[in-house]
């Protein structure tokens, strides 16, 4: 058997967890491989919205087993939190949930080392969602890092201090003197909660599954114009967030993957800093932000909205080598006369239909326009309940790709979901 990838084409919030959640049925295990609780996946069913932070997005299907990959940095107190949430809606976590030894723990010193870090950049905030996750990176290639298993290890607390030495020196060059005990001491409690699950070789367990012919989906985090290699540098996450972190998050070898679902909005949102080319500034993009409710799921954040961006779209297909699209978040593009993509950029006066070294403020967007549509179809079940617009839209993604759509989601609960 081979591992299927499910992964974000734009910059994250593409709808994830929402599609990993509709897919589960057909997999036996859902499999977290980078980031950290800088995500926030978002699923919708029995009228109940639950966001996910590090607990893969299948988890509330039974006898599905969700693996916190490896390459996963783990946040004990958030996800203990998540734990006590999800099991409070019916999931059975102790049975259901696998947490890989070697995945890196952020520590509380991680969170304030994030803030330190924001803070001293001035006007060139990354815009991090300051949960530690570059400091806990950092810490992982530096090999200082602590890991899952090491909780159970009687030198834990010797470990600990250890690294906290190390980021006090870093807080006094910085005159960085904020402290949060008692975070530390809630870090301390979740650690000895997180006990009771079952911590696991993960990479053992994924490839044993395979051999045994269990059906598996990888779930990214962020989406690949994030990625730390090729995202828009700096303004990236610090993982790699394309296929080939499936790799190392989840210790894979690349012959044995298998299909790669990119998802990816109708149209683009980013939150944070960072180049945005096909971004509005103007009514339209206030119209997404509202009919999308393009708030973060992790910090509350507006989201930053514009066109789909087809030069990125193309970048991000070709990176992660994708086999198959889903396109979300349709339905929040009903209502408009016209609707644009960006096919090109205009750079110091040349036409490129690439992403290049570096995205500039000078980078102009060239626009293909396309008819709109107007009817509400979030009750659509088929495709042909579609307007003719939208199918047009799809076709035309299609066409540019090269990649089929195989699903179009109309909504945010996991029954509006259309198989093309
Ligand atoms: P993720 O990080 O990729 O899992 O995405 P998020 O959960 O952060 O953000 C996606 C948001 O859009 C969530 O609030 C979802 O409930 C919502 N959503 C997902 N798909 C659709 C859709 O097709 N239409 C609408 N209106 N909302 C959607
Ligand atoms: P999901 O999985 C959207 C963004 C942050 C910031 C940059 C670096 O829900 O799609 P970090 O916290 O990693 O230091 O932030 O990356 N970012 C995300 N944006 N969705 C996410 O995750 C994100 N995770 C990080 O806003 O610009
Ligand atoms: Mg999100």
């Amino acid at each position: 058997m081979k591992i299927d990838v499910l992964l974000g084409l734009q910059w994250g919030d593409e709808g994830k967890g929402k599609i990993v959640d509709v897919l589960t049925p057909v997999y036996d295990i859902i499999a977290r491989f980078q980031g950290g609780p800088n995500a926030g996946h978002t699923l919708e069913f029995n009228n109940i919205k639950h966001v996910l932070h590090t607990i893969p997005s299948g988890i509330f299907h039974p006898d599905k087993i969700n693996v916190i990959g490896n390459g996963v940095v783990v946040d004990p107190v958030i996800l203990k939190d998540e734990i006590i949430k999800a099991e409070k809606i019916g999931a059975d976590l102790k049975s259901n949930l696998y947490i890989s030894k070697k995945a890196q723990l952020i520590l509380p010193s991680h969170r304030l080392l994030d803030k330190a870090f924001e803070e001293a950049k001035g006007k060139n905030k990354i815009g991090s969602t300051l949960k530690g996750i570059g400091p806990a990176y950092t810490d992982k290639t530096s090999r200082r890092g602590l890991r899952a298993g090491d909780i159970f290890n009687y030198a834990f607390k010797e470990k600990y201090d250890c690294s906290v030495a190390h980021h006090e020196k870093i807080f006094d060059g910085y005159g960085f003197t904020e402290r949060n005990k008692d975070y530390e001491k809630q870090w301390f409690e979740a650690i000895e909660f997180l006990k009771m699950f079952k911590f696991i070789d993960s990479e053992k367990f994924i490839n044993d599954s395979l051999s045994e012919g269990k059906t598996i989906l990888a779930e990214g985090a962020q989406g690949a114009l994030l990625d730390i290699d090729f995202g828009s540098y700096p303004f990236v996450t610090s993982s790699n967030t394309t296929t080939s972190g499936v790799c190392t998050g989840l210790g894979v070898s690349p012959h044995k993957v298998g299909n790669v679902i990119g998802i990816c909005k109708a149209y683009c949102t980013r939150v944070g800093s960072g180049p945005f080319p096909s971004e509005l500034f103007d009514n339209d993009g206030q119209t997404l932000r509202d009919n999308g409710h393009e708030y973060g799921s992790t910090t509350g954040r507006p989201r930053r909205c514009g066109w789909l961006d087809m030069v990125a779209l193309k970048y991000s297909i070709m990176l992660n080598g994708v086999t198959a699209l889903v396109i979300t978040k349709a339905d929040v593009m009903s209502g408009f006369d016209k609707i644009k993509v960006a096919t090109a950029y205009k750079v110091n006066g040349e036409i490129i239909d690439y992403v290049p070294y570096e995205i500039t403020d000078d980078i102009e967007p060239v626009y293909t326009e396309l008819p709109g549509w107007k009817s509400d179809i979030t009750k659509c079940k088929s495709k042909s309940d579609l307007p003719a617009e939208l199918i047009s839209y799809l076709d035309y993604i299609e066409k540019e790709t090269g990649v089929k759509v195989d699903y179009l989601s109309v909504g945010p609960d996991r029954t509006q979901t259309i198989k093309l």
